[in-house]
Order: structure tokens, then sequence, then C-alpha cells
């Protein structure tokens, strides 16, 4: 059984009246003892600059090896309820590199903690806050709002390290940081999302992120039509005067030629039973009520594998689609991480290949937002 299968209202991600009167906080100058839940609370250009300079100070004291007392007297806990190689260790090296001395690592909350019995997330927050004296959590989920409902539960900042389909705010505060450094700009670029972008949460917080920083933003979303953009996130995209082109794997290659920032990810396939669900809830409509969770489960258990299989062809990255790109320095191929076999291989070698080095720069962006929210 995964969280996903549990009662909504045990997970507590219903009825829970502190998450609906709560509000993220927008940074407006100051990150100070802030939830970090969601890239809408970045409102302003210079909160994110800000940060990125912090980011390069410390990129130079790690690669001089200095150790920092920042985090010193600070207690960090990471709540893990999904996998994760990059965020955790990334989150974990930034807490030791300013200091910390105290923190506290849990993956495989869905396996071995008390979540399993049926705690509810607010609980388990409100648990970690007294256990352990922390000062702050770092939380992954399945749950869309899943930090919005943690930061509601305590009083010590939430960091969102990916909540469901929805929110990765740190992973685009990374990407945003890898693409200035690669280019060194953040205006005037074309940006082509490839993959997964119904279910990917990565592409949905960098897009708005990048919409406030960055002015002249073309995007194309190139994906198979089951993995389309949601339209909410195409419309607050253009509503901030991005440019947005929508088409299918076959459009790959004629975009290719003018894109600054080919991003690729990865399909899904976690999410694909609940995504059938929901399409054949939609399409049922009223009558739906009149049909089992059983047979619903069955028949987009079904569609889910088939709209999988679709969904993984004809749009692999390779040296051939390459050769058709803007030359080095001019273009970057990011990644947030894993691939299966989206990019092959051979284009490592590529010095347009961005996305060994993006993942240095969670290294530095995390420093500095933990360094922000619980310094000064
Ligand atoms: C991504 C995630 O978890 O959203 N990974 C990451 O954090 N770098 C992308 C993915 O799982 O495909």
């Amino acid at each position: 059984m995964t969280l996903l299968d549990l009662d909504p209202a045990q997970r507590g991600t219903v009825g829970n009246n502190e998450f609906n009167t709560y509000r993220p906080p927008e940074i407006n100058g100051s990150y100070q003892g802030k939830d970090i839940v969601t890239v809408d609370q970045f409102t302003r250009p210079e909160d994110v600059l800000n940060l990125f300079a912090v980011a390069d100070d410390m990129s130079r004291r790690v690669e001089n090896r200095e150790a920092l007392t920042i985090l010193r007297h600070a207690t960090v806990v990471q709540l893990f309820y999904q996998p994760s190689t990059r965020t955790s260790t990334s989150f974990e090296a930034a807490s030791k590199w300013l200091g910390c001395q105290r923190i506290i690592g849990r993956d495989g909350m869905t396996a071995y903690s008390s979540a399993v019995k049926g705690e509810s997330l607010p609980d388990t927050v409100k648990t970690i806050e007294q256990t352990t004296a922390a000062d702050l959590i770092i939380l992954r989920h399945p749950d869309d709002n899943s930090s919005e409902i943690a930061a509601a539960s305590t009083s010590i900042p939430i960091i969102n390290a990916g909540s469901g389909r929805k929110e990765h705010p740190t992973q685009a505060l990374l990407d945003l940081y890898t693409v200035q450094q690669e280019l060194g700009r953040m205006d005037d670029l074309t940006v082509t999302m490839t993959g997964d972008l119904r279910n990917g949460r990565t592409i949905k917080s960098l897009a708005k992120l990048l919409t406030v920083v960055g002015s002249n933003i073309r995007f194309n979303f190139i994906s198979p039509d089951v993995l389309r953009m949601p339209d909410e996130i195409i419309r607050a995209l253009e509503g901030r005067g991005a440019s947005v082109n929508v088409g299918t794997n076959g459009e790959l290659d004629d975009v290719i030629p003018t894109t600054d920032v080919l991003y690729v990810t990865r399909i899904q396939s976690e999410w694909f039973t609940r995504q059938a669900t929901e399409d054949v809830k939609d399409m049922l409509g009223s009558v739906a009520d009149g049909v089992s969770d059983g047979s619903i489960t069955n028949i987009a258990t079904d569609i889910g594998k088939a709209n999988y299989e679709r969904a993984v062809e004809g749009y692999v990255i390779d040296n051939k689609r390459m050769q058709y790109a803007k030359p080095p320095g001019e273009m970057i191929v990011m990644h947030p991480l894993p691939r299966v076999n989206e990019i092959s291989q051979e284009v490592d070698a590529d010095p347009r290949a961005a996305y060994f080095r993006q993942m240095r720069s969670g290294l530095y962006t995390r420093m500095a937002l933990l360094s922000e929210v619980l310094g000064g």
C-alpha cells in the first residue's frame, strides 16, 4: 500500500482547517523564518537575484573547502515520502557544509513511519517538531498540497522538496541558477520543455519562476497529447507576458534549431494509473457514482499502461538531433534527473549537456536558501 491508496482524510489532505486558511508568505525582501512551499512566493526578480548572489558566494566557499558555521546551532529534519537521490543528498550536504551538527534524515516515510498506521501529515510534522526540537523541516510528499498542509500545522519553516505533481520550488531555483551560470542571462530565451509536462512538477515551477525573473521568454511545450502542460499553467505564463507554443513529439525537430534551453524530463510512469483514473472519472461524469472504485481502477490501469507505451516513443535526444541545435555557449540541455532513456548517453560528452553540472547548482542554491531562512 502506498500513501496514495490511503483515504485522503487519513493523510490530512482534506478537512484541515488550518490548511484552508494558510497563505504562503511572499519573500518580498526577506527569507528569514519563512516557509518555502511554492514559487508563487517569488513576486520580485530581486529576491531571486539576491539568493543567487549568496549561492555564488557559497560556491566559492565550497570550492575553497571553507568550514562554515551559519547553521551550527540549527536542527534540520528531512522527511521524504517519495524516492530521492539528488534532492535529499544535496539538502543534507548543504546543511552540513553550513555547519549543521543535527541533520536528521528520514527516507522511506511511506514504509517505515507511522503514516503506515494511518497517521495524518499534520500529526506527523507536529510530532517531529516535538521529538527533535527541529528549526526547519524539508518535506517531499506525493500530495499536491502537502507542503501547505505541513506549513499550516507547525510554527517552524517547511521547505518543499517536491509536492505531488504541482511544485518543486528549490529545483526551480537551482535550474534557473544553472541557466544564469551557463548562458549568462535569464532574459530573452527560447525554452523548450519535453517529456511529461502533465505530471512533472519541476517544469511547472521552473516555467513560472522564469517569467517572474526574466522578460521575453518563449516556451515550446513538446509532449505527447496525453501529457500536455496543464492549461492553467499556460494561462498563467501567458498572463505574465510569455509566448507559448504547444506541440507534440513530431514537432521537436522543428523547434530545436531556435532553442536556447532544452529541458528534458522523464515520463513519470508512477502517476499514469492515477492520471487515467482522473480521465475515466471525467469521462463518466455523474455516471461514475454508480461504478465501483475497483472497476474504475482496473480500466484505469489498462489505459495507464497503454498511455505510457505511447508516451515513451519518439522523443529521445541523441547526437543526431543535437546536430541541429545552436552551438556550445549559446544552448544547453538540462534535465532534473533521474533520466531513463530520454537522453541518449552519447550526449553526455557534448559540452552543451548541462545536466550533471546542474546538480551542483542544487548544492549552492540550497545552501543559500537554508542560510537565508535560518541564518541572520
Ligand atoms: C524530479 C522530481 O522528483 O520531481 N527529480 C528531482 O527532484 N531532481 C524529477 C523526476 O522524478 O523525474
